[in-house]
């Protein structure tokens, strides 16, 4: 496919300026806040709304509290709701936003992009491109002629239909659409098991009727202790009510930290870390000698925070009985946006019988009739699902090239997204949706914002030298917080990276009436209000 364009002598069509790939929250919220440009999205299915369109399982609802999860300018029609949405529900926010803005007439169903090509410009020589020695200044954003080349596969026609662009936005999401699948030895892979392996993306697929088909009374295995496959193991758990009814093991590699509800022995769980005293106590990239110092100081109460909160987790849900508390502290889970919400009624499957625990290594493989262990032990199993998670780097190594594409993990593993956005070594190009917080939504708008003022030249980017710098530290900053770092959060620093988009965007960084809401009230997305 390589060269294809140039080959079959096909002129790329010049649509707009801007290309954005991806049809989730991340791309259409920036697709809205670039709007002004008329920018092209390229969606793969045809829908938009992302995982919560094509990633679903009947029981999900939305983790984060509704009006965190809001776009800054279109509230949700009940926002007061305590209530979590269902994923119909957030679907349909999205798609009402969408249609509200009117983002619909710009959007190409069905058109999976699969190549992007460099085509350079005046300012950088493609040859030397993306070598850390040989970049200094990033370039021109808009620049005034094509610099990607992007191939766009319909689902109508095998044909490639190739579009130039001058500043590409990859919004192609951490989750859905490629899954992570376990590596077994050699003749003890899915291939000798004789029943039925599916992973948590094909299970998304299928409808009430046949999940229920699927696990009734069925011996299920899930693979996975985290938000898939505890809802997973719920969902089998009321498919074998009654006499008939197996249970369900979930298979723990690590335990994680899960949360019943927003509330900690009374009180409401944004005081941990949502405010601005709250965050105070945490280490922030940049932060010069006398934070450090302070946040030196500090942490003892930011471990007392934690531990208070593991007090009322270990008192509030029965993790000690069944063998589930954590070695690591909450603290880190909530770093590394990894914190679950529990579904209210799981532990009393677990005590009915109906959910049990096998806590293993990496080392584990299939038999004929199920999954054995390192020990030798075994679970039957007539279905095992995969909560396994996503390839999320993946997707985007598949469609970015060399020598872009070894630079993007470059240099310590995770991807150095300037304010989360703007990768220094890859010119041209944005990345929305890979950076998480407490709600992906509001960090997808928020930079999204950001990257609008950078396309309208409001502020200029640094040297690609001082980019690298930052990220790097921001890397260090992740690594000191938590053992997941690799998971790519700034749940614990959110305030202050926003603070320095509304710098950049010439907007006050203190977006509270006073100063005791400053201090002490909860920071979400409504305090964002675009101010032009
Ligand atoms: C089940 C589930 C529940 C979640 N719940 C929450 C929550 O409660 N709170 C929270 O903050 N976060 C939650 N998340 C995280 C969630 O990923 C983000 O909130 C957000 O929806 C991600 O949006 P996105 O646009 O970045 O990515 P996605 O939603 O993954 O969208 C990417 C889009 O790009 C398209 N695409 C992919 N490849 C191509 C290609 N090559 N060409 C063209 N199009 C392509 C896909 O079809 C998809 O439409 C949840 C994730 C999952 C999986
Ligand atoms: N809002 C909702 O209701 C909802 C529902 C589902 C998912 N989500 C979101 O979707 C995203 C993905 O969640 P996810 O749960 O699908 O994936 P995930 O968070 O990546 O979790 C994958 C799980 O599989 C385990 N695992 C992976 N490989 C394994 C192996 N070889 N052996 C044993 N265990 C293995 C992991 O263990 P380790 O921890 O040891 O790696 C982890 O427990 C998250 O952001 C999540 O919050 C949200």
């Amino acid at each position: 496919m390589a060269g294809m364009n140039h080959e079959n002598n096909i002129i790329p069509k010049v649509v707009s300026k801007i290309g954005i790939i991806g049809g989730g929250i991340s791309g259409i919220a920036a697709a809205k806040q670039l709007s002004h440009h008329n920018p092209i999205i390229f969606e793969a299915t045809d829908s938009i709304g992302g995982v919560w369109k094509h990633c679903t399982y009947n029981s999900t609802k939305l983790q984060s509290q509704r009006g965190d999860y809001q776009f800054t300018d279109f509230p949700w029609p009940d926002r007061d709701n305590p209530d979590f949405p269902t994923h119909v529900e957030v679907l349909e926010y999205i798609q009402s936003y969408a249609k509200h803005f009117d983002l619909m007439k710009n959007i190409k169903f069905n058109s999976k992009v699969v190549e992007l090509k460099f085509i350079g410009n005046q300012e950088c020589d493609s040859s030397k491109v993306g070598l850390p020695s040989d970049v200094d200044d990033y370039g021109t954003l808009l620049p005034g002629h094509p610099v990607w080349e992007v191939a766009v596969q319909t689902n109508d026609s095998n044909s490639i239909q190739w579009y130039s662009f001058e500043f590409v936005v990859v919004c192609i999401g951490k989750y859905g659409d490629v899954p992570k699948m376990p590596m077994f030895p050699r003749k003890k892979g899915p291939e000798i098991f004789n029943g039925k392996l599916l992973h948590s993306l094909d299970y998304c697929k299928l409808d009430q009727q046949a999940t229920n088909q699927l696990l009734k009374n069925k011996k299920v295995v899930v693979v996975g202790y985290k938000k898939s496959g505890i809802d997973l193991a719920l969902e089998c758990a009321m498919a074998n009510q009654g006499p008939e009814g197996q249970p369900c093991t979930i298979l723990v590699r690590t335990l994680h930290w899960t949360i019943p509800h927003y509330w900690i022995w009374g009180l409401p769980f944004f005081l941990f870390y949502s405010t601005r005293s709250s965050q105070l106590l945490h280490e922030r990239p940049n932060q010069g000698l006398l934070r450090a110092l302070l946040c030196f100081m500090l942490s003892p109460m930011r471990h007392g925070i934690s531990k208070f909160i593991e007090s009322y987790l270990l008192w509030k849900l029965p993790l000690e009985k069944y063998g589930l508390k954590p070695e690591h502290p909450f603290l880190e889970d909530y770093a590394s946006c990894q914190m679950a919400i529990m579904p209210e009624n799981f532990f009393s499957e677990v005590e009915k019988g109906k959910i049990c625990f096998k806590k293993t290594s990496s080392k584990w493989w299939f038999w004929d009739g199920g999954i054995e262990f390192e020990d030798k032990t075994k679970v039957e199993a007539d279905v095992v699902i995969f909560a396994t998670g996503f390839e999320g780097k993946k997707k985007l190594k598949s469609i970015i090239p060399e020598p872009f594409c070894s630079f993007l993990e470059y240099p310590s593993g995770i991807m150095p997204l300037y304010r989360g956005t703007i990768h220094p070594l890859i010119p041209n190009m944005a990345f929305v949706g890979y950076v998480e917080s407490v709600s992906n939504l509001h960090s997808s708008e928020i930079r999204s914002m950001w990257l609008s003022g950078l396309v309208d030249n409001k502020f200029k980017l640094p040297k690609v030298e001082s980019m690298l710098s930052q990220t790097l530290e921001e890397m260090e900053v992740m690594k000191r917080t938590t053992r997941f770092y690799k998971r790519h959060c700034i749940a614990t620093y959110s305030i202050n990276h926003t603070d320095e988009i509304c710098k950049d965007l010439g907007w006050s960084a203190w977006r509270k009436k006073n100063l005791i809401s400053e201090a002490f009230g909860p920071y979400s997305s409504q305090d964002y209000e675009k101010e032009d």
